[in-house]
């Protein structure tokens, strides 16, 4: 996993628990003397185990914690990658593109990363499905990165996992119904 990705749920903890958190997380979850960096890659355990204990911390199930984590990325992402955000003109168009642009822009930008397959399929108005697959599994962080994705197109999504890598399933099946909020 990419160091920007871990430098996300640094910022993360730091906002909301302070450094003294992420400190002592680091200590018991990373080699002495960790750093991320942005381009850098690192073992995707030691995220899920920094999570896991972000989730002791804040008192939360850790499923809870990957898809927070999932939204607080996705405005995290948005200033440092704002030239692939700005192709899009709203939600629909950033989600059936997550593959076929986002992730292919990232690839240019970052040497070998580790991606998930990601083919999305607009059903009826205000309904895409979504399938998600990924050897690291991270289909809650999916679900955040959706969340936060609509919340910055002012919309409100409901999703449904109706399929999940996590109960046996081959890829992951996220209903993602959403509406634009009226102000
Ligand atoms: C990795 C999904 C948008 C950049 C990931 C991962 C997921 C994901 C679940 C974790 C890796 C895995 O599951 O195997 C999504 C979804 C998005 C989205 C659902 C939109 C709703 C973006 C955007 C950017 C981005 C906007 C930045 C331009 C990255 C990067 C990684 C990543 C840099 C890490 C790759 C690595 O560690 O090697 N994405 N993503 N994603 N994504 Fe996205
Ligand atoms: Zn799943």
């Amino acid at each position: 996993m990419k160091g920007v990705i871990f430098r996300g749920l640094e910022s993360l903890v730091i906002e909301k628990c302070g450094m003294a958190v992420w400190d002592t997380l680091l200590e018991k979850n990373a080699p002495e003397d960790r750093v991320y960096i942005s381009v850098q890659s690192y073992p995707d355990d030691e995220l899920v185990g920094l999570a896991q204990y972000v989730a002791v911390a804040l008192q939360l199930p850790i499923a809870e914690v990957l898809k927070a984590f999932g939204e607080y990325l996705f405005g995290y992402l948005l200033p440092r990658h704002s030239t692939i955000i700005a192709k899009f003109d709203g939600f629909v168009s950033l989600i059936m593109s997550i593959d076929s642009v986002i992730h292919s822009e990232v690839a240019k930008l970052y040497q070998e990363p580790n991606l998930p397959k990601i083919r999305c399929k607009v059903i009826e108005d205000g309904l895409i499905l979504m399938h998600y697959y990924s050897s690291r599994k991270l289909c809650l962080c999916a679900e955040g990165l959706i969340y936060g994705a609509a919340a910055h197109y002012n919309m409100t999504v409901t999703l449904k996992h109706i399929e999940c890598m996590h109960k046996g399933a081959d890829e992951c099946a996220i209903e993602v119904r959403f509406k634009q909020v009226i102000v």
